[in-house]
């Protein structure tokens, strides 16, 4: 009852200010007392764009502020509602963090979201008044009420093989090298890498590629009989029921991870002896099983678990090998996911270090660091011919493979990870300790001391890095800066919005500026700044290495081409010279 009375309090203010009509409204808002944030506070966040960084991946999500999902239920957003409270002063409200920071009455990485004197603001402070006057014990009550009053869980996403898990499980299941899913359209990254379920959508495309694939492999594993030994037994008649019956249940635990369902091995038995008895041919049929399950949605996703979670200890199994060797569970694995091993965490700890210390998982972990570190891009980074000379496909695979090894080093060497970032050594081929200006190591990819002062540490130094965040004439800070805080800090920085001009102010020779001086002039420009802000910043800092990451003082710019207004002849572009300000921040 107090609550509510107090709500009333709270949501007069806003009715006050909202205007006349709004009578009606204050009624109904009191009958179901916290729809009133749902209805009126969440609106005015929403339009402020907060969640744009107060999002679990978003540059504040290190913040105690963190907005529910565009499409949250209303109980939810009264969760978010309530939860505020965390950044809410009770004893003096508008000293409240969430008043000063979105109004930049103190420094808000977000800037000035909501203007002082407003009906937003004051929307704003009526909410902070009642979330003041609440007691810990009011909102602990509340909070359960909410929780014990959610409906069902939302549906948790499948994820499918990855491309690379795909090849990995067809190598093992049916000894086949070729590599299938190199052919099939290329994986969307998403938060970083290529094994997220909402990035994992299957357009037909793909699934035409399966159904394509799986021909092809069932085909090539039986075209010269079963010489990879598929079939355990010797059939004796096309249509051999007890070597069909060791068969389907055998394999099919291989190929979907999970002892088959009754109704599953029905299925391919039926299937079988169809087409074994047609063509008077025992492998006809073991083919076309095969190439079913390769078809199978519990081949091609992860539903080891089994229908209704009942194989909880194939899916444990699972995950250990997909993840610590991008693979299929061996016949080990199986074994103990059948005998109950996996009952205990020590059970699995024991298993997980068994498979760290195999050559798949440094295979698997050299994968994942291609991914987090996006191998890709920087393989296929370009550079203007006359400005980089020998800029070749080679150097970038040895600037690859110079992450790589520092990764190696630090993991399976069990050294401490924030050497990542700070290490004061590397390992360079020759021609990667040319770009660095350093003496080769004896061996390529031998270990090199950085000299004492240098500036180059860690990954950050690295030439991958320092050139897939280049473009093809000039150094990116945005682009660095996003890199940071995307792939290290693990926060997603939202795109710019529709309709901005990102063009920056053109250099002449009149007016020559580097490429901090020209972004500086957007980050001043508060549309711009919010965003910005938090990104370039970081990318200043690294502005003492060129886009293919050589040490550089200053940095040449190139001036557009002028004509000459009295002769209207063309005069050569120029380069000037200009000095470097490397000093960086992150906010
Ligand atoms: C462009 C990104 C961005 C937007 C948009 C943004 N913020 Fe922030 N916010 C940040 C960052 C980064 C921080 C952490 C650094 C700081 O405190 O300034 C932060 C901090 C805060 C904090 C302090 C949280 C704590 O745990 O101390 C509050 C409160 C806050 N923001 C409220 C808001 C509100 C309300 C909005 C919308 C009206 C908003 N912010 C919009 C980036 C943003
Ligand atoms: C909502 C956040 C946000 C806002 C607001 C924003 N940007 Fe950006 N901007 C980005 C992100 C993220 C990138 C990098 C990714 C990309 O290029 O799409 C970027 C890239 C750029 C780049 C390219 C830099 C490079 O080296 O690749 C320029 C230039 C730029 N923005 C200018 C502007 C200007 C000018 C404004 C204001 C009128 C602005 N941006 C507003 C987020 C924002």
């Amino acid at each position: 009852m107090r609550r509510s009375v107090e709500l009333l309090g709270a949501l007069l203010l806003v009715v006050a200010l909202a205007g006349a009509q709004t009578a009606q409204r204050a009624n109904s808002a009191t009958a179901s007392d916290d729809r009133f944030f749902v209805d009126k506070i969440y609106p005015v966040l929403e339009a402020a764009e907060c969640r744009m960084c107060h999002n679990d991946n978003g540059v504040a999500s290190a913040t105690r502020v963190h907005f529910p999902p565009p499409d949250a239920k209303p109980d939810a957003i009264r969760a978010f509602g309530l939860a505020l409270s965390a950044v809410v002063d009770r004893n003096n409200p508008d000293a409240s963090l969430l008043l000063r920071k979105p109004t930049a009455r103190v420094a808000h990485g977000g800037g000035e979201r909501i203007k002082k004197g407003t009906g937003e603001e004051a929307a704003l402070q009526s909410w902070i008044a009642y979330l003041a006057k609440l007691t810990p014990a009011d909102l602990n009550a509340a909070l359960s009420r909410l929780k014990s009053d959610r409906g069902p869980a939302a549906t948790t996403l499948v994820r499918r093989l990855t491309h690379s898990q795909y090849n990995n499980t067809v190598r093992d299941l049916l000894g086949d090298f070729t590599r299938p899913a190199d052919q099939f359209p290329q994986e969307d990254y998403l938060h970083g890498f290529t094994n997220q379920a909402e990035g994992q959508s299957i357009p037909p495309i793909l699934a035409e590629a399966y159904t394509v694939a799986s021909e092809k492999l069932a085909a090539t594993a039986f075209r010269h009989g079963d010489t990879q030994g598929l079939v355990p037994c010797k059939a004796s008649s096309p249509s051999d029921a007890a070597c069909r019956d060791r068969f389907i249940p055998e394999f099919g635990l291989k190929a979907v991870r999970r002892p088959l369902t009754p109704l599953e091995t029905s299925g391919y038995t039926t299937l079988f002896t169809q087409t074994a008895t047609q063509k008077k041919d025992f492998l006809a049929g073991i083919q076309l099983v095969v190439e079913a399950m390769l078809q199978s949605p519990s081949f091609l996703f992860h539903l080891e678990d089994g229908p209704n979670g009942a194989s909880r200890q194939y899916g444990i199994a699972s995950r250990l090998s997909y993840f610590l060797w991008d693979t299929m569970p061996d016949a080990e694995l199986l074994r103990a996911a059948a005998a109950g091993e996996f009952e205990t965490a020590a059970n699995i700890r024991k298993f997980a270090l068994r498979m760290m210390d195999t050559p798949q998982s440094r295979r698997a972990f050299e994968g994942f660091v291609g991914q987090w570190t996006r191998f890709d891009r920087v393989l296929g980074s370009v550079r203007n011919a006359r400005q980089y000379t020998d800029f070749n496909p080679s150097l970038l695979a040895s600037m690859t493979a110079e992450t790589k090894h520092l990764l190696n080093h630090l993991v399976w060497g069990y050294k401490n990870f924030i050497e990542m970032f700070s290490a004061d050594y590397t390992f360079l081929s020759a021609r990667l300790a040319q770009l660095y200006g350093l003496d080769a190591p004896p061996e390529d990819f031998g270990v090199v001391k950085y000299p004492a002062g240098s500036t180059r540490a860690g990954i950050l130094g690295h030439a991958g890095f320092l050139t897939l965040t280049g473009n093809p004439t000039e150094t990116s800070p945005t682009a660095r800066g996003l890199y940071v805080r995307e792939n290290f800090l693990c926060q997603e920085v939202p795109p710019p919005p529709p309709g901005v001009d990102p063009t920056l102010p053109a250099v002449s020779a009149e007016k020559p500026m580097t490429t901090r001086e020209r972004l500086g002039a957007h980050v001043g420009n508060r549309n711009c700044s919010s965003c910005h802000n938090l990104i370039d910043p970081i990318g200043f800092g690294l502005e003492g290495f060129d886009n293919v990451g050589r040490f550089r003082e200053k940095v040449t710019i190139r001036t557009a081409q002028l004509r000459d207004a009295v002769t209207n002849a063309q005069t050569a572009s120029r380069y000037i010279d200009l000095p470097l300000d490397t000093k960086g921040y992150i906010q």
